[in-house]
């Protein structure tokens, strides 16, 4: 396999570009295939069934433009279409963010009480608590569907009033109150994470470790690429391109919240 392929990135939309942010920190010569979903987004609130279908169509569309390895950054999509991207990847690796995060939520959670917060399907999916358990059958998992904070952040209103009242009417929730760590199971949750951190800094006696599953992915996926021989040792190649099912001013100015710099998004679908 040729290692100055891109690896493919994908997300309903926008938000998985902070996945993209963590990956271009620590993988600088690696190009990014991206594509988000956007003419099918919010993926949060939809059946596994329809997702599965996106997922198919997505897949498709990085292998044949060219990838060595597939991330998919959106937490829903792979809550429930992991297998069928698999299955269509065959043995192109395949990363999940689901993973990572509970790998990091078990070994820095000295109680194993940990919290997940995520979309409507995500948490009903149960994906973060089956995953816990298998790996930790002791751990005590506290799931909740936050899904005001996704079209919250989007709205640009991340470190405003408005955010430190919905973040505190979610996380004050009692199941919260003994936990040590908490998942942010959703490609948007980095940009509030800081504010989830001050919460717990202020309520709880105990200190709550915030996990921000982009940086999760991220080393993940360099520690496989290592192992696998496919890092690109060549810097001058690296090209990011970034495509999107449906275009409008309002993602471009998304997308440079998400990704820090501007971005052009090319439409395909
Ligand atoms: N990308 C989705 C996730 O990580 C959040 C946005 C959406 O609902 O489409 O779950």
């Amino acid at each position: 396999m040729n290692s100055q392929l891109p690896i493919g990135v994908f997300d309903s939309g926008i938000g998985g570009l902070t996945i993209v942010k963590a990956l271009n920190a620590l993988l600088p010569n690696e190009s990014i295939l991206y594509f988000g979903d956007t003419a099918h987004l919010p993926y949060g609130d939809k059946s596994p069934e329809l997702l599965q279908g996106y997922a198919d169509t997505i897949t498709h569309f990085l292998l044949e433009t060219g990838v060595k390895a597939i991330v998919i950054a959106c937490n829903t999509a792979s809550a429930v279409a992991l297998n069928t991207v698999k299955n269509i990847a065959r043995d192109i690796p395949v990363f999940d963010v689901i993973q990572p995060a509970v790998k990091n939520a078990l070994l820095i959670s000295p109680m194993k009480r940990i919290g997940v917060i995520g979309t409507r399907t995500t948490i009903q999916s149960h994906v973060y608590l089956k995953s816990l358990l298998d790996l930790a059958p002791d751990a005590l998992v506290i799931e909740k569907a936050t899904p005001l904070l996704v079209p919250m952040i989007e709205e640009g209103w991340n470190h405003h009033q408005i955010s430190i009242e919905i973040i505190e009417a979610y996380m004050s929730d009692t199941g919260f109150n003994h936990i040590d760590s908490v998942i942010l199971g959703c490609t948007h949750y980095p940009l509030i994470r800081s504010e989830i951190q001050n919460y717990f800094d202020k309520t709880n006696t105990r200190k709550v470790e915030v996990i921000d599953s982009s940086l999760a992915i991220a080393s993940e996926v360099q520690k496989q690429l290592t192992v696998l021989n496919l890092l690109n040792r060549n810097s001058d190649s690296v090209n990011h391109k970034f495509f999107v099912s449906d275009l409008t001013p309002g993602f471009k100015d998304t997308a440079k919240m998400f990704l820090g710099r501007e971005v052009f998004l090319n439409k395909h679908n």
